[in-house]
């Protein structure tokens, strides 16, 4: 029987008031910037993109993405220079602080009237391959899906968005390493509704391709998902997407498909999070937890993100290569000023002694010179090597990782290159019953306690 999605849709979808404020607000920013483009003689054209101009946004996410489109032929500095003119100018008309930002591309955010603004200086392009920067594809996007989506599946787009946004998936941005607002229109377009994706989904493989175009350029990407882009053959929309969020979103849709209590996987799990239930769960395991918190510089979000990532991955592995045997990591940010690695480890003493390997006892004279480094009374045959057993130099996992987080040993981690100066300079360890008075950081205890919780219900 097919789910009657009228009720969710009335949460979820913009109310008429947002629509037509978007719509002023938009209007208003679009012609003030094409005026001063005709009055000064500037070649350039503002132009709405992103999921307002395709009516595919939810409600409270009315983020209104301006393009600044200037012609092919001239440079990126001259490019720049009259994107940020004009955004400044837009910015000074009404009155708000323009904000700039510079991860790959420069660009200008500001909030007006309660809505987030970005101003993108781009090149106008009409085809994928003509692309000289990396934000030049997305009046393409736009204009594809304006004209490929129909108007009834604009509702089958934001019940997928919402699905994957209650379920953890939603968002390509790397803290998320979801699915992209592009990639859910696409989905819709080629498999019709929300309910068929989801149906098809079930059975996706890994690598599996959708090529709207029939470009019959897959065969070149090794992602997860390879969704071609329609306005660019040599674009795997899918390319942000993790392995672990695509398994995510496939597992998340079996559960929905067979649950009685579909409704529910458009709001957030209902639970009661206090910090006693979460202390008692950690306690449960028994196991020795150790919590690094340290301060973080002000770096864009998609460089702070797999930074901390590679960081905590970083220390998992060089734990269990020294016989620290980790259960699970995770890092927890407020990004402003604080980042927190979490390790949870199945030991909390090592003993006193390990085993030094020395060479195959085939080879006689490296033996012979390891019995002479090392004496033979002290070496012993295990399997067909030469070894001895040496006092460890480590035997908490707390004093190891003291001793390389020091400006000497640091090395021997892979941190991302702009945090190794703040971990070195403030890193502490932190008791998880001081850090769980923290709101957000019961949250990410919570999510750490149950691996991806959201996706059933
Ligand atoms: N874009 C892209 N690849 C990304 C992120 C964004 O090509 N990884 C382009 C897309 O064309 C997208 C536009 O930039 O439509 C705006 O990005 P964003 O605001 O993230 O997506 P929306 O489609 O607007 O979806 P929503 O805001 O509803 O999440
Ligand atoms: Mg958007």
């Amino acid at each position: 029987m097919n789910m009657d999605y009228s009720f969710i849709l009335k949460d979820i979808k913009p109310t008429t008031d947002e629509e037509k404020e978007v719509k002023r607000v938009s209007g208003m920013l679009l012609d003030f910037i094409n005026d001063k483009c005709a009055v000064e003689d500037i070649d350039a054209e503002a132009v709405l993109v992103g999921s307002v101009a395709k009516k595919t946004y939810l409600r409270g996410k009315s983020d209104i993405d301006i393009f600044i489109s200037f012609p092919l032929n001239i440079d990126k500095s001259v490019l720049k220079e009259k994107g940020l003119y004009l955004a400044h100018q837009c910015c000074d008309a009404f009155n708000v602080r323009p904000y700039h930002q510079f991860a790959s591309h420069p660009y200008v955010t500001t909030e007006i009237d309660n809505f987030k603004i970005d101003f993108v200086p781009c090149y106008r392009i009409d085809d994928g391959s003509q692309l000289k920067s990396a934000v030049d594809r997305t009046i393409l996007h736009t204009r594809y899906v304006q004209s490929n989506l129909e108007d009834n599946q604009k509702d089958e787009v934001i019940l997928l968005k919402r699905f994957m946004d209650m379920t953890g998936t939603y968002g390509s941005e790397f803290k998320v390493g979801g699915f992209a607002g592009y990639l859910c229109e696409l989905l819709i377009i080629k498999y019709g509704s929300f309910e068929n994706t989801l149906k098809e989904a079930c059975t996706w493989q890994y690598g599996h391709r959708i090529d709207l175009m029939e470009y019959g350029t897959a065969k070149q990407f090794k992602d997860p998902l390879i969704c071609i882009d329609p306005t660019d053959k040599n674009r795997n929309v899918g390319a942000a997407l993790r392995l672990d969020k695509y398994s995510q979103f496939i597992q998340s849709a079996r559960n929905y498909l067979n649950s009685d209590k579909k409704e529910e996987y458009f709001y957030p799990i209902k639970k009661d999070i206090t910090k006693n239930t979460i202390l008692n769960e950690l306690e449960f395991h028994e196991s020795n937890y150790i919590a690094i918190k340290f301060d973080i510089p002000e770096i864009p979000l998609d460089t702070l993100h797999p930074q901390l990532k590679k960081t905590t991955d970083s220390i998992e592995k060089i734990l269990n290569k020294n016989d620290f045997q980790v259960f699970q990591s995770s890092y927890w940010t407020d990004e402003k000023n604080t980042a927190i690695v979490l390790l949870e480890l199945a030991v909390f003493r090592l003993n006193n002694i390990k085993v030094h390997k020395g060479p195959k006892i085939f080879l006689d004279d490296a033996c012979k010179n390891f019995i002479g480094k090392f004496g033979l009374e002290n070496c012993y045959v295990l399997d067909d090597y030469l070894v001895l057993n040496v006092e460890r130099e480590f035997v908490t996992p707390k004093s190891f990782i003291c001793h390389l987080l020091t400006e000497e040993y640091i090395s021997l981690i892979k941190v991302g290159k702009n945090l190794i100066k703040y971990i070195l300079e403030t890193y502490e360890f932190c008791d998880l019953n001081d850090l769980a008075d923290d709101e957000d950081v019961l949250i990410f205890l919570d999510d750490f306690l149950n691996p991806n919780q959201h996706i059933k219900r």
